[in-house]
């Protein structure tokens, strides 16, 4: 029997090659008058980033976009937005961008701290409205251009928070494949094993449907196909075109789905060590699969059959060839399966064990997950 389900995606996804071109398009469709374009220093520079700028009457431009998005930083992009008066926004980036975005166009239109609306804050305000952000993706990782959240770091407790509304999704999602041609293999690999645990944490989340499900499986097939081909071919636009799809379809999933173990424990390594999220959600795939024993057995045969339809696995065996799977996937793309080069320490690891136990996505794992279990995993990534 199907389980009960919500499904809600109000974002309006346009994909193809150049079609950052159309932006002028839904600028007048949502009557902006006076845009913000969120982005960091380095894309404005790019010839893309300038051809946006120059394409835009009167755009001002906020560049001082953080990795891992900071309360102050965001607080910081809201009040611009307000100084300049902008009644729009453009997001063009990787998920800090896109959050950042997200999150001040709360801010700046409420005139509040977004500290009052982090998750994790117990007396936490209801999202009410915000500007219309158009957001343009730079990686295929995140799928925050289509997805009811955005992570924000305090960077005093370094715990990473968030914000959740479906005030928050993006109005467009302008998905174009040749802005990511430019991307560095290691930033490939990174965000490449998001979307891969995106989909593979929306098969086993707790809160799974029939919906998502298909969503999170043809991405899963997607990235063990394209994703070696955009690493050893970064300019193959097919390639790369294919990894942007597998992002927002594994996106969407993961904005109904949450995630599971890996993001659970992944995010404290970002928050406290600086590991890639990327990274750090995808060596985390192995221990999420390894903990979950056989209960999720019918899931991963469902996803190795749809991977790879030939090949036929029992049932009880479906845990150790996904794993297998996966293993060769990152010899293929040549990734570290560990964390030794973060030098994580015992005191690191104690905060970390603290963020993570309480952390949504941890309470989603489709099996109990102690402090204990928490803390080998990080001593196993720490190698
Ligand atoms: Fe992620």
């Amino acid at each position: 029997m199907r389980k009960e389900f919500n499904y809600f995606m109000p974002t309006k996804i346009v994909f193809g090659n150049g079609y950052i071109d159309k932006v002028e398009e839904y600028i007048k469709k949502y009557g902006i008058n006076k845009l913000c374009l969120i982005t960091d220093s380095f894309l404005a520079e790019t010839s893309f980033g300038q051809k946006l700028i120059e394409s835009i009457n009167g755009v001002k431009v906020f560049t001082e976009v953080e990795i891992n998005p900071g309360i102050q930083s965001i607080n910081a992009c809201a009040q611009k937005i307000k100084e300049w008066d902008c009644d729009g926004i453009i997001a063009l980036g990787g998920g800090s961008s896109i959050d950042t975005a997200k999150a001040a166009s709360v801010c700046a239109l409420s005139g509040e701290s977004i500290h009052k609306y982090l998750d994790g804050n117990p007396d936490k305000i209801e999202i009410k409205n915000t500007l219309p952000v158009i957001a343009i993706p730079t990686t295929s990782g995140t799928g925050s251009e289509v997805s009811q959240y955005a992570v924000i770091t305090d960077e005093k407790s370094l715990r990473k928070d968030s914000i959740t509304s479906e005030h928050i999704y993006p109005k467009v999602a302008i998905v174009d494949p040749v802005l990511t041609t430019g991307l560095s293999v290691r930033l490939t690999i990174d965000t490449g094993l998001d979307v891969l645990s995106h989909a593979m944490e929306s098969m086993f989340s707790k809160i799974r449907n029939s919906f998502t499900e298909i969503l999170a499986l043809e991405a899963i097939r997607t990235v063990f196909q394209w994703l070696p081909v955009c690493v050893k071919e970064p300019e193959n636009i097919e390639a790369r075109g294919e990894m942007a799809f597998a992002s927002t379809l594994a996106g969407i999933a993961m904005s109904h789905c949450c995630g599971t173990l890996p993001h659970g424990l992944g995010c404290p390594l970002s928050g406290h060590f600086g590991v890639p999220h990327g990274l750090a959600v995808g060596v985390l795939q192995k221990y999420g699969i390894l903990s979950m024993g056989h209960t999720c057995d019918d899931e991963c045969q469902r996803i190795i059959s749809f991977v790879n339809p030939e090949e036929n696995c029992k049932r009880e065996e479906s845990g150790e060839i996904l794993l297998q799977m996966i293993d060769e996937l990152f010899n293929t793309i040549g990734c570290e399966k560990d964390l030794k080069e973060y030098h994580l320490d015992e005191e690191g690891i104690e905060r970390m064990v603290e963020d993570a136990v309480i952390h949504g996505c941890t309470g989603l794992h489709p099996v109990e997950i102690t402090k204990e279990d928490i803390r080998n995993i990080y001593y196993k990534l720490k190698g």
